[in-house]
């Protein structure tokens, strides 16, 4: 398996601070990016770098995802995200994903079962589900239920061997389903409908979310083959915000579950996953009426409006993201399959065309991304809003499975901890009460 690819330290990089040079080695990574290390910087210098929202901080070397942004590439484990769209499945990506290779036949059937045989959760998680309000957003019941997982299995909590991270990476690949499917039912106040071994990864929980007692709900083959694929262009993202909570909670030695608990709390932020939501709540006003075309973008670009174009623009992508681009076509299909077209997609389509011709989006290099479209298929799959970002926690999970077990592996055993520059108040004394001004 290959875990890490070696790097090359042979150049080194100057840095000019106050008056005096200092020598710093550069890191070339295996597709040619380079930084500089600046392990030493403090002790060297006195200073830090200061750098917000880490837009220049390489915070980990790893060997899962590639992505240039400037060229719109993406690749998992060095296969670019176009080929494994047209040719492989979700359930195959996690396997790339998490254990660095294509499985074999033989590997991904094991894989496959072990998905199978995994998926219900213990009886007792039930009452832990009935005791949510119903009104509670799946995605607080999401990341709360993968916590408690580990009340569960507690063998997550001291891992001996890597097969226990292998044991427990399956276990929540195949549970975190039948916990999104629960959180669905609560919220819709039915039933739950345990999974059924007959069905493979997608169909199941398809299966789990919409099969009430009176009507047994059959999967239709073009929503199973569209969420798997959405699921696939969601696996990873190298250092996302949801992935760097996940790396970021896992350096304190946390477990699996825990760490994946947070990625999911990071992801619900509109400005991460829950963009998917905003979307559709933006396609919608316009076809309501309530904003035309020419002034949700008019909106977008005043910056006291306070609002932005969601599914628009991207940290790194300064480029079309390549997996709008698949969702693009692939809505197209779906529409085309189900003999019907959704008024929102004919919107955002012209909604694109006509931000992609406007000289603020053409300055800032500001593309669809993966949100833009792939709200537009879960809607036709039936998936309501508020599980948009549950579906989006699915799709991820490989990725953040995949970083915590690098990082794991690594053993560096360092925590995450960064530093700041401190703009408080200076050293002072304490006021007694009675001496307070208001
Ligand atoms: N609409 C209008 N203006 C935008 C948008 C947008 N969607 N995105 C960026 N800008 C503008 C910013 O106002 C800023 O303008 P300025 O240079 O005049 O100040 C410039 O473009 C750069 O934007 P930043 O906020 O600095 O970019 P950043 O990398 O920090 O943010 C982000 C990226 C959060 C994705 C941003 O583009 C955004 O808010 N998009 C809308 C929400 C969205 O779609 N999120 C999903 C991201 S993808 C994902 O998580 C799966």
């Amino acid at each position: 398996m290959v875990e890490q690819v070696e790097t090359s330290m042979s150049e080194t990089g100057k840095l000019c601070v106050d008056g005096s040079e200092f020598e710093m080695p550069v890191i070339v990574g295996t597709e040619q990016e380079k930084a500089l290390d600046i392990g030493s910087l403090r002790a060297r210098t006195g200073y830090i770098t200061l750098d917000d929202g880490y837009a220049n901080t390489g915070a980990c070397r790893s060997a899962i995802t590639f992505i240039d942004g400037e060229k719109g590439i993406l690749h998992y484990r060095g296969i670019p995200i176009e080929q494994l769209a047209g040719k492989s499945r979700f359930v195959e990506t996690a396997y790339l994903l998490i254990w660095g290779e294509l499985p074999t036949s033989d590997q991904l059937a094991s894989f496959s079962r072990q998905l199978t045989e995994n998926a219900l959760i213990h009886e007792g998680m039930k009452y832990h589900f009935e005791g949510f309000p119903n009104t509670s957003h799946p995605m607080a019941m999401l990341s709360a239920m993968i916590n408690a997982l580990s009340c569960y299995y507690p063998f997550v909590l001291e891992f001996e061997t890597d097969k226990d991270i292998d044991k427990a990476a399956t276990l929540l690949m195949s549970k975190v389903r039948t916990l999104a499917a629960f959180s669905y039912k609560m919220s819709k106040g039915q039933p739950f409908v345990y999974p059924d071994p007959n069905r493979r990864y997608v169909g199941n929980l398809l299966h789990m979310m919409f099969t009430v007692p009176y009507k047994q709900y059959e999967v239709p083959r073009a929503f199973q083959k569209a969420l798997d694929l959405i699921f696939m262009l969601h696996a990873d993202h190298e250092q996302n915000c949801s992935t760097s909570t996940v790396r970021m909670v896992g350096s304190a030695g946390a477990n699996l579950y825990s760490s994946v608990s947070a990625g999911v709390c990071a992801l619900w932020g509109p400005l991460h996953g829950g963009a998917n939501m905003g979307v559709i709540q933006m396609l919608e006003q316009i076809q309501e009426g309530g904003m035309d075309i020419d002034t949700c973008v008019k909106l977008a670009k005043d910056k006291e409006s306070g609002f932005r174009l969601m599914g628009f623009g991207h940290r790194v992508y300064k480029n079309y993201d390549p997996r709008a681009k698949i969702l693009k076509a692939a809505a197209e299909r779906v529409f085309a399959q189900l003999n019907h077209r959704d008024p929102l997609l004919d919107i955002a389509r012209r909604l694109e065309e006509r931000a992609l011709s406007d000289q603020y989006f053409i300055d800032r290099k500001l593309y669809p991304n993966v949100d833009f479209y792939s709200g537009i298929i879960m809607r036709a799959i039936g998936i309501p809003t508020n599980m948009f970002t549950v579906m989006f926690a699915i799709g991820r999970l490989p990725g953040w499975i995949a970083h915590w077990r690098e990082q794991f592996l690594q053993g560096s055993g360092r925590i995450a901890r960064p530093r700041q520059v401190y703009t408080g108040q200076q050293q002072r004394d304490y006021i007694d009460m009675d001496k307070r001004r208001a």
